[in-house]
């Protein structure tokens, strides 16, 4: 029996029973969904999370801590997205960034202490966009220099990653983001993705040198155009389809992945 998997996800993994990613889904797995979602009849356990406070999130790992021990997987789903035109707030940007990016970095540092060791390796999937790309043909950053600053893991930091964002913020206080050479569609949100793609390839070379039996594997992915209250249910695939690859990634059993972006099941360029 596989030991009991524990993950933090606000979409339900529910998918074709028959399919082999249910290999990891055992009787005695227990998934811990911030909120709602009662009526699954999986064995599902709840606690309150609020990324944007801290102290939510620590009420939550020491739960997590003494309630099962640890924890195997770690989906970072939560996240916002107010731009709809051109039009943009101080407050919209400020609390997209905090909690698109910030509240996955938060949650992240807070859990990965409770990352059980196995021999498969305890994983994370990061929901990201790809309008959060680095060197996509349309919507990238201007700043050729920090493109390169982010692409490169040897000048890849946490520093560089929350100074680009409080940059971007600073910017839209100031009024003056539009023509500071960030992402033209979907602003805030796209700059949001943009840190939490960086700091999946970050936080995936800072755990890379965990010995076996101890690994992390992490990695983000991009849901597609999905039908959820994000989109006003305009998307054109269902949550459950746009949940697949992040399923598929947190289940992996064989494949030591990391640091990588996917769709539809396939590795994309960040
Ligand atoms: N829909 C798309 O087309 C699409 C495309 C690319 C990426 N994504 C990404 O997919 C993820 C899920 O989005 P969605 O489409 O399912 O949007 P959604 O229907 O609006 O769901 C967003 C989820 O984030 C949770 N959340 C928001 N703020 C939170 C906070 N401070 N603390 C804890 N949870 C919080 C919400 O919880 P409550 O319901 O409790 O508020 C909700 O469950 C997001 O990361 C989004 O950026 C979506």
């Amino acid at each position: 029996m596989p030991a009991p998997l524990i993950s933090v996800v606000r979409w339900c993994c529910v998918h074709d029973q028959s399919s082999p990613l249910h290999m990891w889904w055992s009787s005695e797995t227990v998934a811990v969904l911030p909120n709602a979602l009662k009526e699954l009849g999986l064995s599902v356990d709840y606690h309150q999370l609020d990324v944007l406070d801290s102290l939510s999130i620590k009420k939550l790992a020491e739960w997590i801590e003494q309630t099962y021990g640890g924890i195997d997987v770690l989906v970072n789903n939560a996240g916002v997205n107010y731009n709809l035109g051109a039009d943009n707030s101080v407050e919209h940007a400020q609390n997209v960034v905090a909690t698109n990016y910030y509240g996955t970095k938060n949650v992240s540092q807070a859990l990965i202490p409770l990352m059980r060791p196995s021999a498969v390796g305890a994983r994370i999937v990061n929901v990201s966009s790809r309008l959060g790309r680095l060197n996509g043909r349309r919507n990238r950053l201007e700043d050729k220099d920090l493109r390169e600053k982010l692409a490169n893991l040897e000048t890849l930091s946490e520093e560089l990653i929350d100074r680009m964002v409080s940059t971007f913020l600073q910017q839209v206080e100031e009024g003056t983001y539009t023509s500071g050479g960030w992402p033209q569609m979907f602003t805030d949100y796209s700059v949001s993705k943009l840190a939490v793609n960086a700091f999946t390839r970050l936080m995936a070379k800072m755990l890379s040198d965990r010995p076996d039996g101890q690994k992390i594997y992490i990695n983000c992915y991009c849901p597609g155009w999905v039908k959820t209250a994000m989109t006003g249910w305009a998307g054109n695939i269902s949550a459950e389809d746009g949940a697949d690859t992040g399923v598929w990634l947190a289940l992996l059993q064989d494949q030591a992945i990391t640091g990588k972006f996917f769709a539809e099941r396939r590795e994309i360029n960040f």
